[in-house]
């Protein structure tokens, strides 16, 4: 029986997101340890069949439920221009979703990276990109591409709409951790988007402002993780939340748990994703100070928590 499988990874963008949407360069890294399975087994029986953690059954009833995973499916069969085929697609997952730690992007990559071997279509990862964002498109409206190059990276990366990703090079002896904390409310990507670009509209140079100040900052986080200042890198995090806050991306809860972070030993802290729910991030020196703060995090009742250490990034 013909079998295909793929994996991608959870994403945390460091700086610069809302203003990526706006053409100005982002920092995100995959992590590792939050992953998307995708698996695609040939069946006996006859038609397509998809497995997720919210339904089970023949792809045409899933359209409501799973529109983007439904759309992505139905696109790539017209262009392999319909074969006969009869098979089982089944998603894990251990990356929160709705969470600004990029769910639906890792799902979407490695849906469609398994529908490309499964099929032998030998697409290359452009191509991988269009089909993973017909998905991508219909579950946030007008993503920038940062999650999907993120989540399907093994490395760091530089992002900057319709430019070619680069990879960021860390400083080779960059210690520290990063303690991620996701809010018990959902972070909808495309409600923060809409709210962003609405005020982008009224208020054009305060925004233009604010889009220009976060560029600045991400350039140099950039800096200052490629010359392995930590600190000065924890200043970069609390200086982008400023401008988040001032674009009234910030829940009570974030607030909250920046609060924790910034009185507990914390280098800097802010939003990552969309906000308006979802993730927010710590930066901390050493473990034990991560481990208090991720102790911390689950007392404020934090839905999930996460420590990543940023010499996993190293090379
Ligand atoms: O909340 P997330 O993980 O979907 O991240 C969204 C990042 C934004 O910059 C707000 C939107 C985008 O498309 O880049």
């Amino acid at each position: 029986k013909a079998r295909a499988s793929s994996i991608a990874y959870g994403k945390l963008i460091l700086n610069g997101e809302h203003a990526v949407v706006f053409d100005r360069p982002a920092l995100a890294v995959p992590i590792n340890s939050l992953q998307t399975k995708v698996f695609i087994t040939e069946q006996s029986r006859k038609g397509i069949y998809l497995k997720s953690k919210y339904f089970f059954g023949n792809l045409e009833d899933c359209k409501n439920i799973l529109p983007s995973l439904y759309a992505l499916i139905k696109e790539f069969l017209i262009y392999i221009e319909n074969p006969q085929a009869n098979f089982q697609v089944n998603i894990e997952s251990s990356i929160p979703e709705a969470s600004g730690l990029g769910s639906s992007a890792a799902v979407a990559w490695s849906l469609a990276n398994a529908l490309n071997r499964y099929f032998g279509t030998s697409l290359n990862k452009e191509e991988l990109y269009r089909f993973a964002n017909i998905s991508e498109e219909i579950v946030h409206t007008n993503p920038s591409g940062l999650d999907l190059i993120t989540s399907s990276s093994a490395t760091p990366v530089i992002f900057q709409k319709n430019k070619k990703a680069a990879k960021l090079q860390v400083a080779s002896d960059l210690k520290g951790f990063i303690v991620i904390a996701t809010t018990p409310k959902h972070g909808l990507t495309k409600n923060a988007v809409m709210q962003v670009a609405k005020s982008a509209q009224m208020h054009p140079f305060l925004y233009e402002n604010y889009f220009n100040q976060i560029e600045n900052i991400t350039t140099n986080a950039i800096e200052h993780l490629t010359s392995g200042n930590l600190s000065a890198f924890g200043n970069d995090l609390t200086e982008n939340q400023k401008v988040l806050a001032k674009m009234h991306l910030s829940t009570p809860k974030i607030d909250e748990l920046l609060t924790l972070a910034r009185n507990n030993g914390s280098l800097g802290a802010k939003i990552t994703g969309s906000g308006l729910g979802g993730s927010i991030f710590a930066l901390t020196e050493n473990y034990p100070d991560a481990v208090k703060l991720e102790q911390l995090f689950c007392q404020a009742a934090a839905n999930f928590t996460h420590i990543i250490a940023l010499k996993e990034y190293t090379n």
